[in-house]
């Protein structure tokens, strides 16, 4: 082996691919990486070019421009297209239709060459990983969704894929059966070791997924990183917007300074006379109580509280749902609290924010 454990050479390495149908790129300079045992989700809106980014890796669709190198072997490049069979990927979509004709043990082994002996434990080895041992001899229409599903990743995973390609897999189950089925798909695949590109439209998805999440806009990558950093550091409002309901307060640069309802924020980067969005997120604004006519003290974590009265408020189950009208401007803030919080409309409250969990971003 060539490379070090701390710089692994990625299993699957896209550089500038674009696709064009007639005249507009839908897949638009896109470059991703994927290292090995790692979960990299490919998260977008409906129509914003994943599947066809996909489509492309997985040989199905050739790119007008770009490079896709598949462990630094080059599967794609100019005139060089290796047909999918070539690239040794493991495909699973929606509509995963096993072969309804084949047993499930003959559904897993369908791809596999070797000795029927080697065969054998390979089919024995993964139904025990996806937790269908004895179900070998069954056919497809015998098995629920949810065993179809972890049927078809058996299959996909049988001769040992050096990355899987996965178009929104589990968008056809229902939502009682998702969050197992994904976590027990994430642990096999990690158990596997197999290097993973998960396409969907669902940012829970992606958060409860993924390694690195790329986030992808009208054929564009516009960020990538892990989770953590991409839901609290957002590159423009949009960015927030796809992971979460946002409250967006607008103000003017004046001499670096932004005045608000919560006081006047500092705005370095921004040009003066420049307008601004505030974007904070319903679970940061933090409520506290009226205490004739005032609210806690401002600190600068959270510079000054602003009144507001509640306008609704929603029970959701594991959390309320709280909205607000600002006496500032008179504009509609959300706020969530965990648990039950149901304040009745006209009630007047003070609202505050941590100002590091706040994104300023030019007004788009
Ligand atoms: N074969 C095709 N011919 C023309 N347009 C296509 C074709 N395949 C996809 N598109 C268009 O490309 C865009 C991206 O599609 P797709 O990659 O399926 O998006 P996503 O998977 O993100 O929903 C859509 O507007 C779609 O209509
Ligand atoms: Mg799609």
């Amino acid at each position: 082996m060539s490379s070090t454990p701390s710089n692994p050479s990625p299993r699957l390495q896209v550089e500038g691919l674009t696709r064009r149908f007639g005249g507009t790129a839908v897949v638009d300079d896109v470059s991703l990486t994927v290292a090995p045992g790692q979960v990299t989700c490919l998260l977008g809106p409906s129509g914003c070019g994943k599947s066809t980014t996909l489509r492309m890796i997985a040989g199905v669709e050739h790119p007008d421009a770009g490079r896709i190198a598949l462990d630094g072997r080059v599967v794609s490049e100019g005139g060089l297209h290796l047909p999918p069979e070539q690239r040794a990927v493991g495909l699973m979509f929606q509509d995963f239709a096993l072969f309804p004709h084949l047993t499930v043990a003959g559904n897993v082994a369908f791809g596999l060459g070797g000795s029927r002996d080697d065969k054998a434990r390979r089919v024995g080895e993964l139904l025990e990983k996806v937790d269908l041992s004895g179900f070998g001899d069954k056919h497809p229409h015998e098995l629920s969704g949810g065993e179809q599903q972890r049927v078809a990743l058996a299959r996909a995973l049988a001769p040992r894929p050096r990355i899987m390609l996965m178009d929104e897999p589990f968008s056809g189950l229902d939502n009682r059966l998702r969050d197992g089925i994904r976590d027990a798909t994430l642990e096999v695949l990690k158990e596997e070791g197999t290097a993973v590109l998960l396409v969907t439209h669902e940012p829970e998805e992606a958060m409860r997924m993924a390694d690195e999440i790329a986030l992808m806009r009208a054929g564009r990558i516009v960020q990538r990183g892990a989770p953590y950093n991409v839901y609290n550091a957002p590159v423009d409002r949009a960015a927030a917007a796809f992971f979460s309901d946002i409250n967006v307060l607008r103000g003017e640069v004046r001499g670096a300074l932004i005045e608000t309802a919560f006081g006047r924020f500092l705005a370095p980067g921004h040009a003066d006379g420049s307008a601004v969005e505030i974007v904070i997120r319903p679970q940061h604004l933090k409520i506290d109580f009226d205490r004739s006519g005032r609210g806690p003290d401002p600190t600068p974590e959270h510079g000054s509280p602003a009144r507001g009265v509640v306008a609704r408020a929603r029970f959701l189950g594991g959390q309320s749902l709280v909205e607000f009208r600002l006496e500032f401007d008179g504009s509609l803030l959300k706020a969530t609290v965990p648990g039950v919080f149901l304040p009745r409309p006209g009630t007047a409250l003070w609202l505050m924010f941590r100002r590091d969990r706040c994104f300023v971003f030019p007004a788009g």
